[in-house]
């Protein structure tokens, strides 16, 4: 079972048809990217990316944070929606694609809101001295529950975080017996947020599962 069967292609076409458009400029990213590196499917896509600047626009973050940036695709999709005067933290360890990244940032008019920050998150989140409205985490998925926690003192009440690929391709819906490392650390991780008193939370079945908390 692959994401692709969670939702038909035929409803996910069918909402991404009936959804804004993506802008020319992350057509491109998502062009270079399928052409230039090993993992286009990391990027956020059109229609989740339209999810975000979505729910950025509605919360007005002052302050978000991004784990994850890869290319810049979801990192521009959450500043674009942001105001003027926001500030987006984005965090990527991955120092050979930073030029892409911020080259991308510059391009699409968002490199003075956004901060970029290279290095693990695991170091950089503990070290930012922030409240944050909004976070979205994106990076690698066996530390998912690691910046969960780290992040959530940090969250001001009534803020929201977001996690992506909470449905993991598909196999946390399988016996559990058949379950790999990643798969059950990503179904622990949706048990815990789903326990976290912290939280009132929806798992959004978007994509590859998109986990939406607000922080109480
Ligand atoms: C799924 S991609 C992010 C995609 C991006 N959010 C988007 O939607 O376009 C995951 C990214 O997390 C980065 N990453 C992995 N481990 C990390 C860590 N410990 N700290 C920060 N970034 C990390 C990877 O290098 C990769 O670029």
């Amino acid at each position: 079972m692959d994401a692709h069967t969670i939702v038909t292609p035929r409803a996910e076409a069918y909402a991404e048809a009936c959804t804004s458009a993506e802008s020319e400029l992350l057509h491109r990213i998502t062009r270079w990217t399928h052409l230039h590196t090993a993992y286009p499917h990391m990027l956020s896509g059109a229609y989740q990316g339209q999810l975000l600047t979505l729910i950025a626009a509605m919360l007005h973050p002052h302050t978000a944070i991004e784990v994850g940036a890869f290319v810049g695709y979801s990192t521009i999709c959450l500043a674009q929606g942001m105001p003027q005067d926001s500030v987006l933290h984005t965090v990527e360890v991955n120092d050979e694609i930073e030029s892409q990244l911020r080259s991308n940032l510059v391009e699409a008019g968002v490199d003075g809101r956004v901060e970029v920050h290279i290095g693990s998150a695991l170091q950089v989140v503990p070290a930012l001295d922030e409240v944050f409205d909004l976070a979205f985490i994106d990076a690698d998925k066996r530390n998912t529950q690691v910046y969960y926690d780290l992040l959530l003192p940090k969250m001001r009440r009534g803020g929201v975080v977001l996690v992506d690929n909470v449905l993991w391709g598909g196999k946390v819906l399988l016996d559990e017996a058949t379950y790999d490392t990643d798969t059950r650390l990503m179904d622990a991780f949706n048990r815990y947020v789903q326990q976290d008193s912290r939280v009132e939370n929806i798992l959004l079945t978007l994509r590859d599962g998109l986990m939406l908390c607000r922080v109480l």
